[in-house]
Formats: C-alpha cells, sequence, structure tokens
C-alpha cells in the first residue's frame, strides 16, 4: 500500500544485511513510497553481495562505510548528497553487535575490549553518524533520523548482555543530539524499541526462540514484525510526525505496559 510519503526524499539507509533485516524492509517500503537513497553498510558485510539485489530492486547505488570510522561517514555523507543531488531528509541507523555476546561471554565476566567495541559500533556509531551530518549541513529542515532500540534500555534481559547497556546510550545520544539539531536545523531525531524480530542480530541472542515466544505471550496486539517495524519507520520519515523527536517509541504490540497476559498466567495453574 504506497502512499507517496516519501516523494521527493532522500535518504541514507545503513545497516541491510539480507533480507531478513528490518533495514531490507525499510528500503523497499521506501522505495514504494518515492524516496531516492543510499545504502549503506559495513565493508564486511558485503561479502555476501545480497546487498546487491536490494539496490538492484530499489534502484540506489551502495556505499560501503564501517559505522564506527569518522573518516568513512564523511564520505558516505559527502558522496550521498552528490548521487542524491541535495541534501538528506531521513537516515535509518539500524546498526548492532556485541563481540561479548558473539563469544558468549557472560555480562559479569563481559570483556572490556569487546565491551567498548559494542558500544561504538551499537551506540557511538549513531553519535558519529549524527556529528558528521551536522558538521557537513547535510540535513534539509525537518529531517528525520532513526534508530533501533530494544527494551532491555530500561529493564533487565539477561542475555541481551552488554547490548543492554548500548541501547540504553543509543536512546540517550538520541534525545541529546535531538535537541541540538532541533535548534539548529529543525532536525528529528527518535529511537524506535522494536519487538524481537527474526534476524541475523536477533538470533545471535542466547535463548531467543524460547524469549521470542514469551515476548509473543505478553504483548496484547503480538509482536510486531520487521514490515510493520519498517511502517512505522516510514511514518516517523515522513511529514506526517514533524513534531517527535528525543523520544524512544515503542513498537512491540503492547509489550512495553503489560504486566502479565492470561496465556502466560495460566501456565502457572494448578494442573
Ligand atoms: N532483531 C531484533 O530482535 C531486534 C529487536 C529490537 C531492535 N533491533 C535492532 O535493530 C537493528 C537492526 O538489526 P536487525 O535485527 O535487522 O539485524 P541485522 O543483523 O540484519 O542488522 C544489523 C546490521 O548492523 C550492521 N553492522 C554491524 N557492524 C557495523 C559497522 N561497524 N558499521 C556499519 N554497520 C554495521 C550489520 O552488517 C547488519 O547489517 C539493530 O540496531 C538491532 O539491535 C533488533
Amino acid at each position: 500500500m504506497a502512499n507517496n510519503l516519501l516523494k521527493g526524499k532522500r535518504g541514507i539507509i545503513f545497516g541491510a544485511l539480507n533480507n531478513q533485516s528490518i533495514a531490507w524492509k525499510v528500503a523497499q517500503r521506501a522505495h514504494e513510497e518515492g524516496a531516492t537513497f543510499v545504502l549503506t553498510n559495513a565493508p564486511i558485510a558485503m561479502r555476501m553481495g545480497e546487498i546487491n539485489q536490494l539496490a538492484e530492486e530499489t534502484g540506489s547505488q551502495i556505499i560501503p562505510a564501517d559505522a564506527t570510522n569518522v573518516e568513512e561517514l564523511d564520505h558516505l555523507v559527502t558522496q550521498s548528497m552528490e548521487i542524491l543531488g541535495g541534501k538528506i531528509d531521513f537516515v535509518l541507523h539500524s546498526i548492532g553487535m556485541s563481540p561479548n555476546v558473539r563469544k558468549k561471554k557472560h555480562y559479569t565476566e563481559n570483556d572490556y575490549r569487546f565491551y567498548s567495541q559494542t558500544m561504538d559500533v551499537s551506540a557511538t556509531s549513531l553519535h558519529k553518524t549524527l556529528a558528521t551530518l551536522y558538521k557537513h549541513d547535510a540535513m534539509n529542515e525537518w529531517g528525520s533520523v532513526l534508530a533501533l532500540s530494544y527494551i532491555a534500555a530500561q529493564r533487565i534481559f539477561p542475555d541481551y548482555n552488554d547490548m543492554a547497556d548500548a541501547k540504553s546510550l543509543l536512546e540517550s545520544i538520541a534525545r541529546s543530539f535531538g535537541y541540538h539539531y532541533g535548534i539548529k536545523n529543525k532536525v528529528r531525531v527518535n529511537t524506535i524499541s522494536q519487538s524481537p524480530t527474526v534476524t541475523t542480530a536477533g538470533q545471535g541472542i542466547k535463548g531467543f526462540n524460547e524469549f521470542i515466544n514469551f515476548s509473543e505471550q505478553m504483548s496484547p496486539l503480538g509482536n510486531a514484525s520487521a514490515m510493520a517495524c519498517a511502517d512505522y519507520c516510514i511514518s516517523m520519515f515522513s511529514d506526517l510526525t514533524k513534531y517527535v523527536t528525543m523520544q524512544n517509541l515503542f513498537h512491540d504490540g503492547g509489550f512495553s505496559n503489560t504486566g502479565v497476559t492470561q496465556p502466560v498466567i495460566e501456565r502457572f495453574g494448578d494442573e
């Protein structure tokens, strides 16, 4: 269902790894809604080559950039404006990675070199991206920058490990930069806190399959899919949400405000 919500808008989309990625669906929906954009991902993630299919499907160019590397972000932002023919209207930061999760290091025994990498890739990269856009005056007024978060930023989900700390920092950066960018250029910055979703990053979390079922039963509307998340992102990039900034927006079927549900409580009844 396309409504030309992003007609004439230019964007940069980080993080489409394969067709399960949330960023992949956002790119497909943004294309349907009339946007033009550049796709980007870490050079190492390009090796699989799947992003080429998405680029072809959406008529987009790809610019590799490690989002922790300021020089590569500089190149990405300046080149994107050149390719797209003007300033940027929307940016999706859909990036997450924790070496502690990957190497199965318990939270109480985290490796601090890994911990710094988790913060840099999953959170500070948003600051670096925003600072690069800001420095180059690359965003149009009322532009919209979105990053993806998870409720472990507010509440403990033990197996989410140091990604929880990274998401707290990510949400804080969106608030802080949202203030400064709002004052300077009326640019909005928000995070969307998404339901657990079957993707490469999601499946890296221990006990993910059990957890996704738990979350489904704890959400009055059920878990939000990647495609539903993409729809929400499109609305946040559109002019229909111009005064929303510095927010963490839950897109989780009601999970965040639910104490318990009947299906879950019934599991604890006398048999
Ligand atoms: N899947 C879930 O359950 C879930 C839930 C809530 C939030 N999120 C968040 O959504 C976002 C997207 O994740 P996804 O679930 O689509 O998984 P995904 O694995 O498809 O996407 C993660 C992306 O991060 C990219 N990336 C990693 N290091 C990078 C770097 N240094 N520079 C640039 N890109 C880099 C990867 O290449 C990949 O494309 C992440 O922020 C994730 O934490 C996911």
